[in-house]
């Protein structure tokens, strides 16, 4: 049964946008990811997705290439994002398959709460591994098919959008720091210094590099393993953030077809929050004032 488009992409967008083009995502599985994906594909895009788990990863695969008749969605399981040679097959397998990669999410995460004291050495760098050497790796095994994408763009012969762009999906957390996430949050301060360098280093090239930074995004495991099951805890923690509710993944994937249209041409190096004001440093309290 096809996931309703009602649920992971707004109507203001115009079919075909991304035909011809190819998508490259890690983390595709996951909840946030695969609907980044399958609204690019539903809007004409072929996509590759990279996971660790084999089975979760091909089959979410063929469930997005249900987003539109004769789409090609390609699933590599069993890769690491913190291993570049990983990274690099998967990228071979991608052009093999599919001709070229114009757009990048870089989705992969990993979490788990713990105070400090309880972290040791191997659980911070393991996180710190996956989000941000995770994030430079897929940035490095991409970016000469981003420069590819860019370079040919000024002789595009379709109406498609331009490529050479990538968006890296991150936090806002760390802009306050956040209880039980110091691995996380330390890792999400480096993929903001690594995009804005990106962006600046590749911007002469025309590729762009950009920051999703989701807040509470209902239905993510993320989500569940900070304790929104708890309906008095999730009650309050909507109430906290500014616009009164959880996001969901369509808005999320709303922003990614932005910065991927020609409507995002001129962002770069820019960090895109979209969190109904959550990160905001006393939000609750002025709200709670008014
Ligand atoms: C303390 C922990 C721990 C915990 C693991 N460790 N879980 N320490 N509390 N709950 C420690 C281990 O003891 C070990 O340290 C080290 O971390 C590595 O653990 P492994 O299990 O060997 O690592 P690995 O198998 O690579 O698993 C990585 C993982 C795991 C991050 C620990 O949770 C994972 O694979 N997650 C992927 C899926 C995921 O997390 N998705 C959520 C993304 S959502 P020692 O010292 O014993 O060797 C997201 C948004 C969050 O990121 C938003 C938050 C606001």
């Amino acid at each position: 049964m096809p996931v309703p488009k009602a649920d992971y992409l707004s109507s203001v967008w115009r079919d075909g946008i991304f035909e011809n083009k190819v998508v490259f995502c890690t983390g595709g599985a996951g909840t946030i990811c695969s609907a980044q994906v399958r609204a690019l594909v539903h809007l004409g895009a072929n996509a590759c997705i990279i996971g660790r788990n084999v089975n979760k990863t091909e089959s979410m695969a063929r469930d997005i290439a249900t987003a539109r008749p004769g789409a090609k969605v390609v699933g590599i399981g069993g890769a690491d994002v913190r291993s570049i040679d990983s990274l690099n097959k998967c990228v071979e397998k991608c052009v093999q398959e599919l001709g070229a990669i114009d757009y990048v999410i870089a989705g992969a995460a990993g979490n788990f709460i713990s105070p400090i004291q309880n972290l040791s050495a191997n659980a911070f760098k393991t996180v710190i591994d996956i989000d941000l050497l995770g994030a430079f790796n897929t940035l490095k095994a991409t970016l000469p098919h981003l420069i590819a994408s860019a370079e040919k763009n000024p002789n595009k012969a379709d109406n498609a959008c331009t490529g050479g762009r990538i968006v890296f999906v991150s936090a806002s957390f760390h802009y306050t720091g956040m209880a039980l996430q110091s691995h996380a949050a330390a890792a999400k301060a480096g993929i903001d210094a690594l995009s804005a360098t990106a962006a600046i280093e590749f911007g002469p090239r025309g590729v762009t590099s950009n920051i999703i930074t989701p807040g509470p995004i209902a239905g993510t495991e993320g989500m569940e393993r900070l304790g929104s099951r708890d309906a008095e805890a999730s009650g309050l923690a909507q109430k906290k953030v500014p616009l009164g509710r959880y996001g969901s993944v369509k808005e999320i994937a709303d922003a990614t077809v932005y910065l991927f249209s020609d409507s995002g041409n001129y962002v770069n190096g820019a960090v895109l929050v979209v969190d109904g004001g959550d990160y905001i440093p006393n939000a609750s309290f002025r709200k709670a004032k008014l």
